[in-house]
């Protein structure tokens, strides 16, 4: 078996994934082979990362070694269809599609398949991604450590069973986007109280890798970082009281549920 690396799909989360594992170094340019129908996506990446392969003819990506579906949900049973000849039986397919499950894409296949099923988020693009790994029946342990090398040189991974593949979307696939409208929102209210709006982005991410990176450092309940923020009859914990009348938590608590349930239902 070969070393390679193949995408169908090179948009956002495909072409951070492919971004982020070239830029860092672990995968020489020449493993990868990129497929996509756009030409211009696959003029920057060429430009980006000379000596990668790139097609729009995904049956070039379909020989890989590992091969990663990075189409939208909807999309993956054509794009199945129209290589599955080509793929061999000891190729890895990897899946990144929200709600998609491991039986689905399998009966697409027709026949029994080494399946990976995965969910990173954008971050990868910078290799602070997360992503969670489900194994099919088929993937033996050595074949699950290539594919999460791959993820691994993104960010973080963790393997999950497929019961909790929704749920772990809500809280990181899309949970990113929810931040970017946090840190807009932050600083909106911070351009209106005075702050030139790039200073304000600027101040107001740092504010949430800090706060992020200290919830994960310290191993403490984020409940006790909060009270540590509060003094009592502070200017913080009037914010809380704010918050806490707007239905801060309880949105963000039913955002995840709501999400949960469409990545559910793609599956169905
Ligand atoms: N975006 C995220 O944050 C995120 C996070 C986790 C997982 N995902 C998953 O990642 C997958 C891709 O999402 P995305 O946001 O990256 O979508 P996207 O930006 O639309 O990228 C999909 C790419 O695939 C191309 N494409 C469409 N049909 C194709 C075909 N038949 N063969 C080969 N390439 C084709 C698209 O080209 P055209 O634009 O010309 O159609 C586009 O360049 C989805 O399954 C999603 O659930 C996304």
């Amino acid at each position: 078996m070969n070393n390679t690396i193949g995408f169908i799909g090179a948009g956002n989360m495909g072409g951070a994934i492919i971004k982020g594992l070239l830029s860092g170094g672990t995968r020489s340019s020449s493993d990868v082979i990129i497929c996509d129908p756009r030409e211009n996506i696959l003029q920057e990446l060429t430009k980006a990362f000379p000596g990668i392969q790139t097609d729009t003819d995904n049956a070039k990506a379909a020989g890989a070694s590992i091969l990663i579906l990075a189409v939208k949900p909807q999309v993956y049973q054509a794009v199945i269809q129209e290589i599955r000849e080509q793929v061999k039986p000891e190729t890895i397919v990897v899946t990144i599609a929200a709600g998609l499950t491991l039986k689905k894409v399998s009966g697409w296949f027709g026949e029994k398949r080494k399946i990976v099923r995965t969910m990173p988020n954008t971050p990868a693009l910078i290799s602070e991604g997360m992503t969670a790994l489900c194994p099919g029946p088929e993937v033996e342990e050595g074949e699950l450590r290539a594919v999460q090398d791959i993820f691994n040189a993104v960010g973080k991974t963790v393997v999950l069973p497929e019961h909790l593949m929704d749920a772990y979307t809500s809280l990181a696939g899309s949970s990113p986007a929810w931040v970017f409208m946090f840190l807009e929102a932050l600083a909106d209210g911070a351009v209106k109280d005075g702050i030139p709006r790039a200073l304000a982005y600027e101040i107001a991410s740092q504010a949430v890798i800090g706060s992020a990176r200290l919830v994960a450092q310290s191993g403490k309940h984020p409940a006790v970082l909060k009270d540590e923020v509060c003094s009592p009859g502070g200017i913080t914990i009037e914010a809380v009281a704010t918050l806490e009348e707007a239905g801060f938590r309880s949105a963000i608590i039913r955002a995840v549920s709501d999400c949960t349930a469409k990545a559910g239902e793609l599956g169905a």
